[in-house]
């Protein structure tokens, strides 16, 4: 049973990342053609989306990571890298799940505001909020790798 945890942290954590790498490339190949009400369409379609699979991909890992931590014991020593991945993974998932439904909203609202110059800016910044998750992420999987202890 811990193994399809484990197997099921992966997977959520393999869409999770994929998702929010994507998203950030589309959005800043998408930030200068805003103008184009095509495009306006597409970023916006692509902006929900993402969040319908960020939210329960991420929320998956988080809930795969307690079972298997509940399962572990309270008796059992914990490795350093354990316990920053229980910290900061924690964290990096509860604050993705709020930034990005926040600030998500306002993206595709400030690109129905029509003005391009505003929305290009608030696109910038998203993806860079995106790639700073990513890094957080990543540092999450590097620990793993290298488990220190
Ligand atoms: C950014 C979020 C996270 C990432 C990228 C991540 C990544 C990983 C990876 C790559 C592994 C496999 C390590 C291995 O067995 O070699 C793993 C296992 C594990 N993760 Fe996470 N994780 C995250 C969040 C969490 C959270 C929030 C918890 C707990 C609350 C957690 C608990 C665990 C546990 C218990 C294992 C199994 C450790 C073992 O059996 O040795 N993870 N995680």
């Amino acid at each position: 049973m811990y193994e399809f945890f484990l197997f099921l942290h992966l997977t959520a954590i393999s869409i999770w990342l994929g998702s929010v790498l994507t998203i950030a490339i589309m959005l800043l190949t998408m930030r200068q053609q805003i103008a184009n009400r095509d495009i306006k369409s597409l970023a916006q379609k692509a902006i929900r989306t993402f969040n319908r699979i960020m939210y329960p991909s991420s929320f998956l890992v988080l809930v795969s990571g307690i079972v298997m931590i509940v399962k572990l014991g309270k008796d059992s020593a914990r490795p350093f890298w354990l316990e920053y991945m229980q910290d900061a993974g924690a964290m990096t998932i509860l604050v993705s799940i709020i930034l990005s439904g926040i600030w998500g909203k306002k993206v595709i609202k400030r690109i129905n505001q029509g003005n391009d110059k505003h929305a290009e800016s608030s696109i910038s910044k998203f993806s860079s909020g995106l790639l700073v998750s990513l890094l957080f992420i990543l540092s999450v999987v590097f620990m793993a790798a290298f488990k220190f202890n």
